[in-house]
C-alpha cells in the first residue's frame, strides 16, 4: 500500500493539464460492446478504474490496448460471454455500464449486483426498470441481475428516482435503445456532460439520439453500429478539484483543457466564495482573494452543483470567514471526509444530510485515512494548506479517479510525495 505525504503552506502557481473525464470514458468503453469493428478513443485518462474496465471488457471478449500516442483501441473478438462477475463488479460500480450493451448486442446480460460503497447504497432499480421497459425479462440469480431479450422494442421510459435522475441508468438505457426496434423516449434522463459525450460517441457510430443533455432523450433504434474514433471530454470534476487547490492555497493556476461551460454551478459558487475564475487561452485560469466567504451549497443533478465536488469544496469552506452549510441531496451519507477534516482542526457538525461548517483560521497536518475517491481528494486539498505534515493512507482510492495527482500538484509547487508504506 502507499500513502501521500504533504507539507502544507505552498501557494500553487502554473499550468495543470486536465485529463479526460473518467465518467465519460467508462460508459463509452462499455459502449464498444455494441459496435462492429474497431473503436479508437483519445484522451482516455490513465486511471485504476479505466484499467479495471479494460479487465472486465477483456473477460467479455473485448480486447483493448493503448497505442504509442496513448489512444485506446477496442475490438470485440468474442461475444460468447455476457457475465460480469462479482469479483470484477464489486471492485468498480461503473461495471454496471456493460449491462445495456450486453443485453442489446448479445440478447443477455448477467451482471453481479454492485454492493454498497463508502458513499452509500448504490441501487440499480432504475437500470432494471428501464431495461425491462425495453422488453427485457429480469430475474435475480445468486446475487446477479439476469436480463434476457430476444429483441428490444422502443418505449417511453420515466427514469426519475427518489434522488432525481440516474447517470449510469440513463447511459444503460440509451445504449440498449440504440439497437432496439423503434423509438424510445427517456423522460427525466440525466443531463450530465458525460451523458452528452456518450450520446455523441453513439451517434458517430450510427445511432440516432437526440435531446441528449436535456431531461428528454429520444433514441430511434438502428440495426447496427460501427466503431469510430472519439475524443473524450475533459474531466470537470478534476478541473473543479484543481480550482479548489488554487483557491485554498491562494495560488494562481491555469487549468489546460478545462471547459467552463460544463462547470457553471461550480464556478457560480466558487465566485461567491471569492475565487477569481476567467476563461484563459488554453482553458480556465483560477486565483483567489485571500479572504474566503461562507456560502450555502446543496448538491443536485446536473446542471446543479455536483455531488462529486462536495467534499473538495467543504475543505475550502473550513477556512471561510464564517459559517457555511453543505447539504448532500444525491448521496446523503457521502461525508466520510468529515471526521478526517475534524482531525485536522476543522469544525464540522453533521446533521443528517447536512454539514454545518464553522470557519477556522487554519488546519493542522495529521495522519488521516482516505476512504472514497472524492473524500480522499478533499484530504489532499486540506494537506496542501494545513500547518505541518499530513499523511494520507490508502492512496489507491485517489488513483481510481485522478491521473498522477501528486505529479500534477508537485509541478505547480506543492510539497507532496507518494510513499510506500
Ligand atoms: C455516477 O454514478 C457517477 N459515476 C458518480 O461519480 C456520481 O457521483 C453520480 O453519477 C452522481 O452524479 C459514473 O458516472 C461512473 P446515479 P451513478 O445513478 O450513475 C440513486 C465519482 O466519484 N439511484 O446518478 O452510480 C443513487 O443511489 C463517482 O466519480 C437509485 O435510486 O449515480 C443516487 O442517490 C461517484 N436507483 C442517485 O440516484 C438507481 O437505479 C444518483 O445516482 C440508480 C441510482
Amino acid at each position: 500500500m502507499q500513502h501521500f505525504e504533504i507539507v502544507g503552506g505552498n501557494r500553487l502557481k502554473g499550468k495543470v493539464p486536465i485529463s479526460g473525464a473518467k465518467n465519460a470514458a467508462l460508459p463509452i468503453m462499455a459502449a464498444s460492446i455494441l459496435v462492429e469493428g474497431e473503436t479508437v478513443l483519445r484522451n482516455v485518462p490513465d486511471l485504476a478504474d479505466v484499467r479495471q474496465m479494460q479487465v472486465l471488457l477483456s473477460r467479455l471478449g473485448v480486447k483493448s490496448h493503448r497505442d504509442a500516442d496513448g489512444a485506446m483501441h477496442l475490438t470485440v473478438e468474442d461475444e460468447m460471454n455476457a457475465h460480469a462477475e462479482y469479483e470484477l463488479v464489486s471492485k468498480m460500480r461503473a461495471s454496471v455500464c456493460v449491462m445495456g450493451p450486453l443485453l442489446a448486442k448479445r440478447k443477455r446480460a448477467q451482471v453481479s449486483m454492485p454492493g454498497g460503497c463508502a458513499i452509500g447504497a448504490r441501487p440499480i432499480d432504475l437500470h432494471i426498470r428501464g431495461l425491462q421497459a425495453l422488453g427485457a425479462d429480469f430475474e435475480l440469480v445468486n446475487g446477479d441481475v439476469l436480463l434476457r431479450a430476444k429483441k428490444l422494442k422502443g418505449a417511453e421510459i420515466f427514469l426519475g428516482g427518489p434522488f432525481g435522475s440516474s447517470v449510469t441508468a440513463t447511459a444503460n438505457v440509451m445504449m440498449a435503445a440504440s439497437l432496439g426496434q423503434g423509438k424510445t423516449v427517456i423522460e427525466s434522463a440525466a443531463c450530465e456532460p458525460e451523458i452528452v459525450d456518450l450520446a455523441n460517441f453513439l451517434n458517430a457510430c450510427g445511432a440516432r439520439i437526440t435531446g441528449h443533455g436535456t431531461p428528454e432523450v429520444t433514441i430511434e433504434g438502428v440495426t447496427s453500429l460501427t466503431g469510430t474514433e472519439h475524443t473524450v471530454i475533459a474531466d470537470r470534476i478534476e478541473a473543479g478539484t484543481f480550482m479548489v487547490a488554487a483557491a485554498i492555497t491562494n495560488g494562481d493556476l491555469e487549468l489546460v483543457g478545462a471547459r467552463i461551460s460544463h462547470m457553471r454551478a461550480v464556478v457560480d459558487q466558487l465566485r461567491r466564495i471569492g475565487v477569481i475564475i476567467e476563461r484563459g487561452e488554453t482553458g480556465v485560469s483560477v486565483s483567489s482573494a485571500r479572504r474566503l466567504e461562507p456560502v450555502e451549497i446543496t448538491t443536485q443533478p446536473y446542471p446543479g452543483f455536483p455531488t462529486d465536488l462536495q467534499a473538495q469544496v467543504m475543505t475550502m469552506l473550513c477556512l471561510a470567514d464564517g459559517n457555511s452549510v453543505v447539504t448532500e441531496k444525491i448521496f446523503p451519507d457521502r461525508f466520510m471526509h468529515v471526521p478526517e477534516l475534524n482531525r485536522m482542526g476543522a469544525h464540522l457538525r453533521k446533521e443528517g444530510p447536512t454539514v454545518i461548517i464553522e470557519g477556522v483560521k487554519r488546519l493542522v497536518g495529521a495522519p488521516v485515512m482516505a476512504s472514497d475517491l472524492r473524500a480522499s481528494a478533499a484530504l489532499i486539498l486540506a494537506g496542501l494548506v494545513a500547518k505541518g505534515t499530513t499523511h494520507i493512507s490508502r492512496a489507491y482510492h485517489i488513483d481510481r479517479g485522478y491521473e498522477r495527482i501528486e505529479e500534477k500538484l508537485a509541478a505547480v509547487g506543492a510539497k507532496i510525495r507518494r510513499v510506500d508504506d
